[in-house]
């Protein structure tokens, strides 16, 4: 990869539909997901194989999983919390996946039912048998710019946690604002603290949720760091059930409208993104609500 390419991961028809109170048909998930990849989309988080009753609206996974029509050059991870998760994936023919923990215990016990040393107890033989199966594996640090019931998190506790999942192999962390609380100099203050401890910037990708409206202006602030990848969900929806005041994540749209005009490149086409935008605002039975959903790409008359 050249220092201009920018990959773009997406997590719209998993952290974007796992909130949704709208029962989507696995049909409707299917059809977004080909959408995306139609759109030049090469890495799509599909589904979660987590509890059903934690998240009812990915209780469908296995049958997504069993309908998807897998395309040559695409990764699809999903979400494992668990063995019993990694088992469902395994069946479902998964080869990438996803542990998620955080950098605040209260919202990391909120979400999984664990502190934060359990979760990492709990990942270890997971990411052992998915290193043995050949597996790509991310760990997502939630949390990491402030947490809904501690309040603020420092980089120290982000870079605690990050290091326990860089010990136990993983290939790539993804640094989440959960509830969309930070602010440039906070990207500049958690990355700084992460890269100053050892982890190479391109281990790093950022998951900015737009709640307060600095997902772009985060997302430049990384890129002046070095990262490049980033976590978007196409039609900008999503947030945590177990984080109470996350909206949605960064628009996939947004940040292609963005790299566009920094020249970086990403593969992904723009007006087919937005069919994909414009097809989950329709099943979701709202309108299209991102800036450039609404406004379109820009042409020279
Ligand atoms: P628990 O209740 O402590 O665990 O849940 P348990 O082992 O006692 O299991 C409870 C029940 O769930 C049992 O069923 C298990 O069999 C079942 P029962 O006996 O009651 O019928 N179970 C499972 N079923 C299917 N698949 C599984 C599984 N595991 C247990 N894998 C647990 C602990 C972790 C399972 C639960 O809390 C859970 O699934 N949590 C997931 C929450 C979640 O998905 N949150 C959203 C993702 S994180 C996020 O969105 C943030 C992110 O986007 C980044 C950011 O924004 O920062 C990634
Ligand atoms: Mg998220």
């Amino acid at each position: 990869m050249s220092d201009r390419d920018v990959r773009i991961y997406e997590v719209g028809p998993r952290d974007g539909l796992q909130n949704e109170a709208t029962p989507i048909p696995t049909g409707a998930k299917l059809r977004f997901i080909g959408l995306l990849a139609d759109a030049g989309l090469r890495e799509i988080e599909a589904t979660s194989f987590v509890s059903p009753k934690a998240i009812p609206q990915l209780a469908d996974a296995d049958a997504l999983m069993a309908g998807l029509d897998r395309r040559a050059g695409i990764r699809y991870p999903v979400l494992v919390p668990n063995e019993r998760g990694l088992e469902r994936a395994e069946a479902a023919g998964a080869d990438a996946i996803a542990v998620f923990t955080a950098a605040s215990e209260a919202f990391t016990q909120a979400n999984i039912n664990m502190s934060i040393g359990e979760s990492i107890d709990a990942f270890r033989p997971v990411l052992a048998r998915a290193r043995d199966l050949g597996w790509w594996t991310r760990g997502y640090v939630s949390t990491a710019f402030g947490c809904p019931y501690q309040g603020e998190v420092g980089e120290a506790a982000v870079v605690g946690v990050a290091q326990e999942l860089i010990g136990l192999g993983i290939d790539e962390l993804s640094i989440g604002d959960t509830i969309g609380v930070g602010g440039p100099a906070d990207v500049r203050r958690v990355v700084g603290a992460l890269t100053a401890s050892g982890i190479g910037v391109e281990r790093l990708a950022m998951h900015f949720h737009d709640t307060r409206g600095t997902a772009l202006a985060n997302v430049s602030s990384a890129l002046e760091l070095g990262v490049r990848c980033f976590d978007a969900s196409t039609g900008g929806t999503g947030g945590c059930p177990y984080a109470p005041g996350a909206a949605g994540n960064l628009a996939t749209e947004d940040l292609v409208y963005l790299l566009d005009r920094e020249g970086l490149t990403h593969g992904v086409d723009l007006d087919a993104l937005l069919v994909a935008a414009r097809h989950v605002a329709g099943t979701l039975g709202r309108p299209l609500s991102t800036k450039v959903g609404q406004a379109g790409g820009w042409r020279v008359p």
